[in-house]
């Protein structure tokens, strides 16, 4: 099974490229080198990319640098389903953070496969019960640790922060109210499992899940226990039906 591209989980080659690859070998360089000419979409990462390096820039944290999956340490078992670290960006989880409009101090927010633990940051500056960080490889919750460490002497967190060295599929979530923030941390396989376990989960009050570059958005469609609460190209936020 492939393993999808935490950013780019759709797409591939652009539009740009496929017409050069059809036109034949003369126009093919001439359209990939326009297609490198910045546009509305190339311009947003970079301006994404931008705020990332400022971000750490600020604080002092290490969280924009990625890392392969085989530098991350983890199980055979485990490494066969991962996806590499790759942070989200800044502007989408503040969007993300933006469209939740629910009473904060009720819920605890989840990032699943947490990385270098920017969202975890993130979310931190709304009033959640609490915020914590699922991550499997221990490297990468070291460096969230020291992220939050620096991130705390500026007084901007509103939020109680917790990363857990743990396979996201072995972790228990909790009860009540909650927020699963999930940015492709694994193949279709493991998120199936993780869904089936949210959704079957007892006690549970509420489960809104966030899904940033949604690469199997149908794991979540195909059940008629999701209903969507918003929905953009890159963005959706799915509730468990009560
Ligand atoms: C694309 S990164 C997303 C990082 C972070 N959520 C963000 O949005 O900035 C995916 C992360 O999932 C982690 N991961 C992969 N498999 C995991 C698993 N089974 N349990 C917990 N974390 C996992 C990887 O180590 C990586 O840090």
């Amino acid at each position: 099974m492939p393993i999808p591209s935490a950013s780019r989980p759709a797409s591939g080659a652009s539009v740009a490229v496929r017409v050069g690859a059809l036109l034949g070998r003369w126009w093919y360089p001439v359209v990939v080198l326009l297609d490198r000419i910045p546009g509305p979409v190339s311009w947003r990462s970079w301006n994404a990319r931008r705020q990332g390096r400022a971000f750490d820039r600020r604080y002092g944290t290490d969280t924009q640098a990625h890392a392969a999956v085989a530098a991350l340490g983890l199980s055979p078992a485990l490494a066969r389903h991962a996806v590499h670290y790759e942070p989200s960006t800044i502007p989408k989880v503040q969007r993300a953070l933006r469209h939740l409009r629910l009473p904060h101090r009720e819920y605890v927010f989840v990032d699943v496969g947490s990385g270098k633990g920017l969202v975890s940051l993130l979310a931190a500056r709304y009033p959640f019960r609490r915020v914590i960080g699922v991550e499997a490889s221990s490297a990468l919750c070291r460096i969230a640790e020291r992220n939050l460490a620096l991130y705390r002497l500026r007084g901007v967190l509103r939020a109680p922060v917790d990363f857990v060295n743990a396979n996201a599929l072995d972790h228990e979530y909790p009860a009540g109210k909650r927020v699963v923030y999930l940015y492709n941390p694994f193949d279709e396989m493991l998120l199936e499992t993780l869904v089936e376990r949210l959704v079957r989960q007892n006690g549970v009050q509420d489960t809104v899940v966030v899904y940033v570059n949604p690469a199997h958005r149908h794991v979540f469609e195909k059940r008629d226990a999701f209903t969507t609460l918003y929905r953009d190209r890159t963005l959706v936020i799915y509730r468990i039906a009560q």
